[in-house]
C-alpha cells in the first residue's frame, strides 16, 4: 500500500481503527475519523507507533450532513490523493434517537452519512484511480427490509430492524454505485466482518446486547480478525477490478435476495439524494 492513501471512518476505536493499523502496517498513509479530537489524536498515536505511517486525523459527527460536508472539504483540502474510503461507521441504538437534521440516527448514520461523503470524495477517488469504495456492512442485512413506507420508524420503531434496514441499504448502496462507476477505475464492494468484540451497541445497548453480549465477549472475535475483510477489500491486488461484491472472511459470498433488487436499489438512491440535498 506504499504511495497509497486511505481514509477509515471511526478509526477511534473496533474494527475501523484495526483497520487503519493493518493498511499503515502495509505502508498506506491513513487518515481517521472520530467525533472527538483527544480519542482520535491518542489512536493515531497508537497507529504512528505500529506502523511509522503518516497518520492524519479528522474530527466530525457523521450523524450530521453539515459534519459530513465539512468532513470531506477538510479532507479534500488535506489529502491530494484518496485511493480507497472505508466507510466503516455504523452504530446500533434500542430506541429512537433524532439527528441535528431531525432524522432517524441509524438511517441517517449508518446509511446517508457514508452515501453523502462517498459522493463528496467521489471526484477525488476518480482523480486517483483506480480507487476502491469498501463499505462496512452487516450479517445482519439478511434479516433487513427497507420499509419504504416508514424508512425513518416514525411510526414503528426497533432497534433491531432499524440496525438490519441500514446494513441492508449498505448493500443496496455498495452495489448501485458499483453499477454507476461501472468503468473499472472505482470498485464498491462491502462485508460483514464477523461478530467482533468492540464498543458496538454501547450508547443505547438492547436488553440482549446488556445481559447475553459481556458473556460471548470471549467467543467473540478481536477487531484485529474483524478488521480482516476490510482491509483485503481495501489492498489485495486480486481484486483490483472485482466490483459489485459482499465479503465474509475474505471471501466472496451471496447476500440476501433484497439486496440484489435494483428497482429497490435505484428507489433507495433517489430518496437519499433528496435527503442529503443541502
Ligand atoms: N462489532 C460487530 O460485531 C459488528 C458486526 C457486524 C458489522 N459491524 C459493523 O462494523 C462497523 C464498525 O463497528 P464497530 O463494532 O467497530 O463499532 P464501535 O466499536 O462502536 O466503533 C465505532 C467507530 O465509529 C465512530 N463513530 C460512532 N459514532 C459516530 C458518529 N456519530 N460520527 C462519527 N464517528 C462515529 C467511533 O468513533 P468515536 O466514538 O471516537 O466518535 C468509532 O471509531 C459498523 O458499521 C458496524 O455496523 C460490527
Amino acid at each position: 500500500m506504499t504511495g497509497r492513501t486511505v481514509l477509515v471512518t471511526g478509526g477511534t476505536g473496533g474494527i475501523g481503527k484495526a483497520t487503519a493499523t493493518g493498511l499503515a502496517i502495509l505502508g498506506a498513509r491513513v487518515a481517521i475519523t472520530g467525533r472527538d479530537r483527544a480519542r482520535a489524536e491518542a489512536a493515531a498515536a497508537e497507529i504512528r507507533t505500529r506502523s511509522g505511517a503518516l497518520v492524519d486525523v479528522f474530527v466530525a459527527d457523521l450523524s450530521s450532513q453539515s459534519e459530513v460536508r465539512r468532513l470531506a472539504a477538510a479532507v479534500l483540502a488535506e489529502l491530494p490523493r484518496i485511493d480507497v474510503l472505508v466507510n466503516n461507521v455504523g452504530g446500533y441504538w434500542d430506541t429512537r434517537h433524532l439527528t441535528a437534521d431531525g432524522l432517524e440516527r441509524t438511517f441517517a448514520l449508518n446509511h446517508l452519512a457514508p452515501f453523502l461523503l462517498t459522493h463528496l470524495l467521489l471526484d477525488r477517488l476518480e482523480d486517483s484511480a483506480p480507487a476502491r469504495v469498501v463499505t462496512v456492512s452487516s450479517s445482519a442485512q439478511a434479516s433487513g427490509r427497507i420499509d419504504f413506507g416508514d424508512l425513518q420508524g416514525e411510526q414503528s420503531y426497533s432497534g433491531a430492524a432499524a440496525y438490519s434496514q441500514s446494513k441492508l441499504a449498505n448493500l443496496l448502496f455498495s452495489y448501485e454505485l458499483a453499477r454507476r462507476v461501472g468503468s473499472g477505475h472505482i470498485t464498491a464492494n462491502a462485508l460483514h466482518p464477523g461478530v467482533v468484540s468492540t464498543s458496538f451497541g454501547a450508547e443505547d445497548p438492547s436488553g440482549v446486547q446488556r445481559m447475553v453480549v459481556p458473556f460471548l465477549r470471549p467467543f467473540m472475535r478481536s477487531a484485529a480478525k474483524g478488521a480482516m475483510t476490510s482491509i483485503h477489500l481495501a489492498s489485495a491486488p486480486a481484486l483490483s477490478r472485482v466490483t459489485g461484491g459482499f465479503f465474509t472472511n475474505g471471501r466472496p459470498g451471496r447476500s440476501s435476495v433484497r439486496s440484489y433488487d435494483e428497482v429497490a436499489a435505484g428507489r433507495l438512491w433517489g430518496i437519499s439524494e433528496e435527503l442529503v440535498a443541502g
